[in-house]
Formats: structure tokens, C-alpha cells, sequence
């Protein structure tokens, strides 16, 4: 190629910004680490004192702790499972208050003087809530990654039935009927099972409400 050809120009001119390029890239980490923003220091905790199947536990949380880091770091109350952290899957619920909740999108702070029952809070084995039993029963479950969480939130789900909490379904419960299927399927759709168990969940819930399927 031509000395003067203009593609050799563009050539050498990106060759010249590759040689530029790396000798960015490759300047000391030390002299990048001068520049570099101050490391934060490490946030100061805060006390939290919660009520967990009705013992007043008392911890001191990173105020960005989530209640489910909460449990399952601080209070080695594993039965909790993490399973999206993000909301999605349910694996996480948790009773606080009387009140279903994912514990991964609230903070440990937020709940301080809370009541909060987790899957240890509802039975022991020999001494099994009759939700526990019977999903033992009913086989509501196969891996069992997600049945805490199943748990919590189907006991939850007829506390809501029974205090008259509406749903997208609620026909039936509005005649005072017990709940249905559908009505079931309806509010258990935020606890998301992998190994599909569903419809021994849903037998097991009905079960329990005293409506056999
Ligand atoms: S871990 Fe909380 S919803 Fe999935
Ligand atoms: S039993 Fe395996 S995810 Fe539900």
C-alpha cells in the first residue's frame, strides 16, 4: 500500500489511539487509587428489638439489613429460605403482625417491637401446626425449598379469608362460602414452587379450611 494512500493514514492514526489506549489502561493502580473516591466507612448498626415467635430477640442490624438477612444471619432462623431476594418468588415469607409479608423487601429496622412468626414459630416436628401436617399429608411439597414460605403464607391466607380481606376472587367469600380453588390459587400466587407442587398445596390448604378436595 501507498505511503500516501489515505486508508494507510486512517491505519497508522488508529494505531497511534490503540498505543494511547493502552497506555491508559496500563497506568500503575496506584496512581489510578490516588484518584480514586475515599472508601466509605462501614455503616453504623442500629438496635432492633423484635418479637420472633414470641421471644423478644434483640440485634444489632446494618440499618440496610433486610428482615430475612435479619433471621437468617443475626437470629440463625434458617427455616427462611432466600430464594430471588428480590420479591419475586415468596420463598421468604414471613407472619409480622398478623400479616403476610416477603421479608427480603423489608429492612430489619423497620419492623422494631414487631411480632414475627416464621415456620419454627408455627411447629416443632412432633408437634406440627395442622398447615405442617397437612402438607405432610397432602405432599405439598417435593424439594421443599419453597414450603416454609407456602407454609407461612397459607396460614396467612385463611387468617385473610377469615378476617373478611378481599381478593380478586372473592364471589364465594363474599357468600360466605368456604374458599374455592381458584380463590386458593388466587392468593397463594405469590409463593412460586419449582417442582410444581401445587395442587397438593392447594388440597393441603383446603384441607385445613375444612373444605376437602
Ligand atoms: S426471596 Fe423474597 S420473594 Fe424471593
Ligand atoms: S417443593 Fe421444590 S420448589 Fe416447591
Amino acid at each position: 500500500m501507498h505511503a500516501n494512500d489515505p486508508l494507510d493514514v486512517t491505519r497508522r492514526s488508529l494505531i497511534a489511539g490503540g498505543v494511547a489506549t493502552a497506555a491508559v489502561v496500563s497506568t500503575p493502580l496506584g496512581a489510578q487509587a490516588a484518584s480514586a473516591p475515599a472508601q466509605r466507612a462501614p455503616a453504623a448498626t442500629l438496635p432492633v428489638s423484635l418479637k420472633i415467635n414470641g421471644k423478644t430477640r434483640k440485634i444489632d442490624v446494618d440499618p440496610r439489613t433486610t428482615l430475612l438477612d435479619a433471621l437468617r444471619e443475626h437470629l440463625d432462623l434458617t427455616g427462611t429460605k432466600k430464594g430471588c431476594d428480590h420479591g419475586q418468588c415468596g420463598a421468604c415469607t414471613v407472619i409480622v403482625e398478623g400479616r403476610r409479608i416477603n421479608s427480603c423487601l423489608t429492612l430489619a429496622v423497620m419492623h422494631d417491637g414487631d411480632s414475627v412468626t416464621t415456620i419454627e414459630g408455627l411447629g416443632q416436628p412432633g408437634n406440627l401446626h395442622p398447615m405442617q401436617a397437612a402438607f405432610v399429608t397432602h405432599d405439598g411439597y417435593q424439594c421443599g425449598y419453597c414450603t416454609p414460605g407456602q407454609i407461612c403464607s397459607a396460614v396467612a391466607t385463611l387468617g385473610e379469608i377469615k378476617d373478611g380481606i378481599p381478593s380478586h376472587v372473592t364471589a364465594d367469600l363474599a357468600a360466605g362460602i368456604a374458599p374455592t380453588e381458584d380463590e386458593i390459587r388466587e392468593r397463594m400466587s405469590g409463593n412460586i414452587c419449582r417442582c410444581a407442587a401445587y395442587s397438593n398445596i392447594v388440597t393441603a390448604i383446603r384441607d385445613v379450611a375444612g373444605e376437602r378436595a
